[in-house]
């Protein structure tokens, strides 16, 4: 057994330190945005009843067909017996919170955002993962395209902070009433009678269960089949059109580009009018960095009363890729600004002090306590890339002194021993000291 090597699940992975900077980056780029446009948090649980996933996203969804991770909440799982599902999305949660809570009672629209992992037991690949972070914006409540434009214009904004902005494209469509899809789903069925032969597999399932699918099929022959097909607009009624030509209007008011894509259907079924989606500019619809729309039926099929919503959802991991892809640096949350080294026994005691106050005083600081030689703690000192290093030998212990090093400019001076602190914050300013504020505050929230 001792040859035992664990690794993470196919298709999850370790949010390492270095990539967890993004992470932060990110985060904060979102709450700063959601809370400027008045957004509130909401953490949805992880599994839920599986039939809000079922019955939200849809039965003949790939999401819910493949992909759903069904989990059992018995001790002994039996697999006719999965009441859970871990969630693969945020929005049919959010939903059913919003009718479980009484949301309807707040001043509309309620807008809610949320930050976490979700479960697509997909098939692994570039981009493509079973555990995965999205962000997700959801506004509820009231219905009017300039909700569609501002909730775009959030998404737009945080694309903007993280410097990606410009290697997405926003593409939109408008997917009508469900009365409009469904005469059009009938016009599409009967145009492939005869035709069926000429489709792939997979696209003949789709003309049975979810024949809309068929638009953003990626495969050839299909889509040279389409081209002759009837054209989705045919079938708009008056007020989507409006609704989507208002929209647009104040995108374009609102300055931020768009393609129109007649073609644009998503892989959810809660869907209806707005929809949709940032590509990658460079591969089109494969891996896109983030997706949403108009559902204006979704809280009923929960339960609640008839309720618009529009939202979105971004993946984290895809606009990571696309960051590094693009240079863009975040900034180094970790770096070590000061590390301690010391030589004998009384030094290392007056060391220990001196590190906690140079970390009460928000100063990144690593000490080297243990009994190395001083040649392998300034290696060590080295490895960690600390900015500065603070040197109590014996002889600095008598006359009550301490080396400080500046390990870049590889010069040193010898400064009394209470000098150390004032000096190092002097060093590297007082507005990059990571001070932590809490205790403050709370004091003033007990007033
Ligand atoms: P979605 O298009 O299914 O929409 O997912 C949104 C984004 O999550 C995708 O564009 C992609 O970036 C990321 N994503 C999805 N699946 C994976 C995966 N297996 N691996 C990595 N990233 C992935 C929704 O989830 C809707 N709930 C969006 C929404 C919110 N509509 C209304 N409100």
């Amino acid at each position: 057994m001792s040859n035992l090597m664990f690794r993470t699940p196919k298709g999850t992975h370790d949010v390492l330190p270095d990539d967890q900077q993004y992470m932060t980056y990110i985060k904060k780029s979102v709450r700063h945005r959601a809370r400027q446009a008045g957004y509130r948090r909401i953490d949805p649980p992880i599994f839920e009843d599986r039939r809000i996933f079922e019955r939200g996203i849809g039965e003949h969804t790939d999401i819910v067909e493949k992909e759903l991770f069904r989990v059992s909440g018995k001790k002994e799982s039996d697999a006719n017996d999965t009441e859970f599902a871990l969630r693969p999305e945020f929005t049919a949660g959010i939903c059913r919170a919003y009718v479980e809570y009484g949301m309807q009672q707040l001043p509309q629209p309620v807008e809610l955002y949320a930050i976490g992992p979700c479960f697509r037991h997909d098939r692994p690949q570039k981009g493509r993962y079973r555990q995965f972070h999205q962000f997700d914006l959801e506004v509820i409540g009231l219905k009017d395209p300039s909700l569609d434009a501002q909730l775009i214009q959030v998404t737009w904004n945080i694309f903007k902070d993280l410097r990606i902005s410009d290697r997405l494209s926003l593409q939109i469509n408008n997917i009508g009433t469900s009365e409009n899809r469904k005469a059009y789903i009938e016009a599409l069925k009967d145009f492939f009678i005869g035709k069926e032969g000429r489709l792939p597999e997979e696209d003949r399932g789709r003309l049975l269960a979810n024949p809309l699918r068929l638009l953003d099929s990626k495969n050839e022959d299909t889509q040279i089949l389409l081209k002759t097909a009837p054209l989705f607009t045919q079938f708009l009624s008056e007020e989507s059109k409006q609704f989507h030509d208002t929209l647009l209007e104040y995108l374009t008011e609102l300055g931020i580009p768009f393609n129109e894509n007649p073609r644009l259907v998503r892989g959810l079924d809660y869907y209806g009018q707005t929809v949709f989606e940032f590509w990658d500019q460079s591969t089109g619809s494969q891996n896109a960095v983030g997706g949403g729309g108009r559902y204006d039926g979704l809280i009923e099929i929960l339960g609640g009363k008839p309720t618009p919503g529009v939202g979105f959802a971004g993946g984290i991991e895809r606009m990571i890729w696309h960051m590094k892809e693009a240079g863009v640096r975040v900034p180094n949350k970790d770096q070590v600004d000061v590390f301690v080294a010391q030589l004998g026994p009384e030094a290392k005691k007056k060391c220990l002090t001196l590190v906690s106050q140079l970390r009460e005083k928000g100063i990144h600081t690593v000490g080297a306590l243990g009994e190395a030689s001083l040649k392998s703690q300034m290696r060590l000192a080295d490895k960690f890339q600390s900015r500065y290093t603070l040197l109590l030998g014996k002889l600095e212990v008598k006359d009550g002194t301490i080396i400080l090093k500046d390990m870049q400019a590889g010069k040193q001076k010898q400064i009394p021993y209470e000098q150390a602190i004032p000096e190092v914050i002097r060093l590297l300013g007082e507005k990059n000291l990571d001070t932590y504020e809490i205790r403050d505050q709370m004091g003033q929230m007990e007033e």
